[in-house]
């Protein structure tokens, strides 16, 4: 090919040079004797002009052809400020068609009202519209900064399995038959979190990995069953210290990819804070609107809800929502049933108005306590006030999920607003009622602050872990934790989650017998790759800015995977289907 330029790259400067670019056909008008067409590929588009002495050449070319074009550069009398070459057009004087597309069943241009599922199906068709090329470009330019920032601080890239042993505690495993072992399976890694601390005892003191990470979880717009973790562990290094490297690290990710100078350190609040102010452990904190401690006032009340709810050492918090004291019966209903999805048993909504709270319950209220809540809560005019009493946990969760929903609705989820924060100080057990026994919060590795060891037996549910998160507008970008490096806790840790002896040598022998022949101190950190790459580039959803993604119902709908096997493949791997 004889190309002098890309589409993206002429300017008035360069009028009068004779240019030979290549692409495809974005679009095509005719006017009488004169057919314009504009020209893309992935670094923008060019205004081709062919007169009559050429067009006869073109006659048959149609959208998404591919044509490579000679012709002078010239200055358009209509210039498009839109687009980057709209100065310029190139006056064509030879054309060659170099292949020919059938008509596409997917509007290849930024705006499109096709399905998800037919985006997905001809996913090369839509990666090939310009908003998505730059997304994934974006995408390219992010782990481009981040291995350069590593790079500068002596980290390793080293890969780790993809087929591995599955272990207990984590989300559903893939898992993959042997066929040289029958009735046994690997499994995709979740993530390579046993591998790189033994990385860590083997010396190698900062390692990082670019890790694909396969878990089968119910899908969001912020989940793939596939995604991408930049994984990174250290040895020697504080919580804190390891905390500053990934503030650095981000801070050169948002000038090298928005431009943007951003503020380290970051803030820091501890889970409980998190819970307590904002009612998410992943707080979006572009706006207030938190979360008002207000069970005290309601002690003696005459509304027995709030006073079994006390007496069973519940909380009541509220939260004030501005200009929405005019919501209908419809719309608050709405609201209750977000606050009973979210684990509410109900909602008490009351309106200010006129300088006057009004809402069922303030019959059951006395002047005083009235007084109280109009004062704690500074109300004003048109406030609407949402309050629930539950469990300290249910109640943070409802009205933090109700905290979201106001936010979204008052316009305060500004995409081109980027604000981080760390989680930190997180409890290191949490219990499921259901299953009568202790989960790893984070996961069962990370190291317990050792001032709380002394609860470990009596009562878990006390002790805090090293653990900390990277929170960005809500999503929970990143997270990693400091880990335990001696067997005896390690093997503790399993006990209080539950394991024999026997079933922690079984599952975990290979990698706890590995902490006894001299392991450092270590500890890391894993970003959601795909995550980032959503949020900085103003996406809704993860699957925008993966090339190939499963859509919500974990299939693809371009190859149709997952798909059913020969029967002589599964006869090979010892696998026979039930019914
Ligand atoms: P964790 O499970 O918190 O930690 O995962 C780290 C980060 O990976 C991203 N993530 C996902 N992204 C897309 N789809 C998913 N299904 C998905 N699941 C997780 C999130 C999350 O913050 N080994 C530890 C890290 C460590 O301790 O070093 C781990 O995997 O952005």
């Amino acid at each position: 090919m004889n190309r002098t330029h890309t589409n993206g790259e002429l300017r008035l400067s360069d009028a009068g040079k004779t240019v030979t670019l290549l692409g495809w056909v974005a679009k095509r008008r005719n006017f009488g004797s004169l057919v314009f067409i504009d020209l893309r590929d992935r670094t923008g588009i060019t205004q081709l002009v062919f007169d009559e002495t050429i067009s006869e050449k073109i006659k048959d070319v149609r959208n998404e052809y591919i044509i490579e074009v000679t012709g002078e550069v010239s200055e358009r009398k209509d210039k498009n400020p839109k687009l980057s070459t709209g100065d310029i057009e190139v006056k064509v004087t030879s054309v060659e068609i170099i292949n020919s597309a059938a008509t596409t069943p997917i509007i290849v241009a930024d705006e499109t009202d096709a399905l998800e599922d037919t985006r997905l199906k001809y996913r090369y068709l839509d990666l090939r519209r310009p908003v998505m090329q730059k997304k994934l470009m974006m995408r390219h330019k992010i782990t481009h900064s981040m291995r350069e920032y590593l790079d500068s601080k002596d980290f390793i890239e080293i890969e780790t399995p993809m087929l591995g042993r599955s272990t207990p505690e984590g989300a559903r495993d893939y898992l993959v038959p042997s066929r040289v072992h029958p009735g046994s399976f690997y499994a995709l890694p979740q993530s390579p979190q046993l591998y790189k601390q033994l990385l860590m005892v083997s010396g190698f003191e900062r390692y990082y990995q670019f890790a694909r990470c396969f878990r089968d979880e119910d899908l969001r717009a912020d989940r793939q069953t596939d995604f991408t973790q930049v994984d990174l562990e250290t040895s020697f290094l504080s919580d804190v210290e390891i905390q500053t490297m990934m503030e650095e690290m981000l801070q050169k990710l948002m000038k090298d990819v928005k431009g943007m100078d951003i503020e380290i350190p970051f803030a820091r609040l501890t889970w409980e804070d998190a819970m307590n102010r904002y009612g998410s452990d992943k707080p979006d904190n572009r706006f207030g609107m938190e979360l008002q401690e207000i069970t005290d006032i309601f002690t003696n009340c005459g509304f027995k809800v709030f006073t079994d709810c006390i007496a069973n050492n519940g909380s009541i918090k509220a939260i004030v929502v501005p200009e929405k004291a005019s919501m209908t019966r419809k719309e608050i209903d709405k609201v209750t049933e977000l606050a009973k999805k979210n684990g509410a048993k109900g909602l008490v909504t009351l309106k200010y108005m006129n300088n006057e709270l009004s809402g069922s319950i303030v019959k059951f209220l006395s002047e005083e306590e009235i007084a109280k809540l109009v004062e704690r809560l500074s109300l004003k005019e048109n406030d609407l006030i949402c309050i629930v009493s539950d469990k300290w946990k249910t109640t943070c969760d409802v009205l933090g999920a109700l905290r979201n929903h106001f936010g979204a609705e008052l316009g305060w989820k500004k995409k081109d607003e980027f604000s981080f924060l760390w989680v930190t100080d997180f409890p290191m057990f949490e219990y499921s009622e259901e299953d009568e026994r202790w989960y790893a919060m984070h996961h069962p590795f990370t190291r317990p602050k050792d001032e709380d060891m002394q609860y470990i037996d009596t009562d878990p549910g006390k002790v805090h872990a090293i653990a900390y998160d990277i929170v960005l507008n809500g999503y929970e970008l990143g997270g990693g934790s400091l880990r335990i490096y001696d067997g005896a806790m390690q093997d503790k840790m399993f006990e209080v989650l539950g394991f024999t002896e026997e079933k922690i040598q079984q599952n975990f022998g290979w990698f706890v017998d590995a902490l006894k022949y001299g392991t450092p101190p270590h500890g890391g950190l894993a970003f959601g790759l795909d995550r980032i790459a959503m949020i900085l580039s103003e996406s809704d959803s993860i699957r925008d800015v993966i090339a190939f993604p499963k859509n919500a119902n974990a299939k693809c709908p371009m190859s149709d995977a997952p798909t059913a096997v020969d029967e002589a493949q599964l006869e090979e791997l010892h696998i026979s289907i039930k019914d």
